[in-house]
């Protein structure tokens, strides 16, 4: 079997740390690099987050490129207030030995792209800043891109607002790029879907008990535990792991099921500035719209997806790099 080359374009943040660790668990991805961005924290802090977990999880090999500091156009907005001042709420990883590289994000983006010969995916898990930048400066880019997820937007209720998702909301005019630069496959993964693996902290704490009580079960348990804290204290009883619903869909096609449509953003409205608006679904129609560009990611097989977390971190458990 042929591993898929994937890139990773990442802002840990405590789903993305579950999103890496489900990808470097996958018998399926072949990651060929790990492209930090700003988002959840400033870039310096994601970075240092994807350095040491890039060490924790023993992803030798796997490069790491130096990614955008700050949105395209907008001003710069992050969510300490979810994932904690340091974007991992406070938990301790070993520090890790080797830096990134210097050479950017969507240089490397590029490159792979060539390397993989049409087959490459990328999930991306933060604003779509360093995506955005690839493909204006690479037209060509987009044709070589076999499949983009992006874990953003909504086809329903916000989470920044009534109308927009964090990643989407933090970098609207890179997203609008994305969405209409004609990558064949943006599979668009978003709050309407991801709400669908809410969980509360006792079934959390069963599905992770895969990562035993050694080194990686207490890093787990301390992440989890951060995040049910902190969606308590924004009203919230339980809470998903948005990011790692997409690596796991990488590599599982069943996990999830997309309609088509023409999907814009909105950069322009005071009180819906980075909504995606998506013209078309469930037998819905409106007369003005474009030829389909996204797929919306529609329903979740959540007991697969429970599943497949509990796996990667049984495999994980035994290998982490401490
Ligand atoms: C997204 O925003 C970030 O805070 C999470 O890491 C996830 O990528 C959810 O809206
Ligand atoms: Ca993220």
């Amino acid at each position: 079997m042929h591993k898929i080359p994937v890139i990773i374009d990442t802002d840990p943040g405590i789903d993305d740390f579950f999103a890496l660790a489900v990808a470097a668990a996958s018998d399926k991805l072949d990651i060929r690099a790990i492209t930090p961005v700003a988002g959840n924290q400033t870039y310096e802090k994601v970075c240092r987050n994807v350095e040491n977990i890039r060490q924790l999880f023993r992803m030798d090999g796997v490069r790491i490129a130096t990614g955008a500091k700050c949105p395209l156009v907008s001003a710069q907005r992050t969510a300490g207030n979810v994932h904690g001042e340091d974007g991992l709420g406070g938990v301790i990883l070993p520090k890790a030995q080797q830096k990134a590289e210097s050479t950017y994000a969507w240089d490397v983006i590029y490159e792979e792209a060539k390397r993989a010969q049409g087959r490459l995916q990328i999930a991306a898990l933060g604003p779509l800043t360093n995506i955005a930048i690839a493909v204006l400066k690479y037209p060509d880019l987009p044709s070589m891109i076999d499949k983009l997820f992006v874990m953003g937007g909504t086809n329903g209720f916000g989470n920044v607002s009534p109308y927009a998702e964090f990643n989407i909301w933090a970098d609207p005019h890179a997203a609008d790029i994305v969405f209409c630069c004609g990558i064949k496959t943006v599979n668009m993964v978003g709050l309407n879907l991801t709400r669908q693996a809410i969980l509360d902290i006792p079934e959390y704490r069963r599905v992770f008990s895969a990562a035993g009580d050694g080194p990686l079960g207490k890093i787990v348990t301390q992440l989890i535990d951060y995040l049910g804290t902190r969606a308590h204290g924004l009203g919230n009883t339980a809470m998903t792991l948005h990011d790692a619903i997409v690596t796991a869909a990488m590599s599982d096609d069943k996990l999830i099921t997309y309609f088509p449509s023409y999907v814009r953003v909105e950069c322009q409205s005071e009180n819906a500035f980075g909504q995606t608006v998506v013209f078309a679904g469930n037998g819905n129609r409106v007369l003005e719209q474009g030829e389909p560009n996204v797929n919306v990611a529609d329903t979740l097989d959540l007991e697969r997806f429970k599943s497949t977390l509990s796996a990667s971190l049984e495999k994980l458990k035994g290998r982490v790099a401490l």
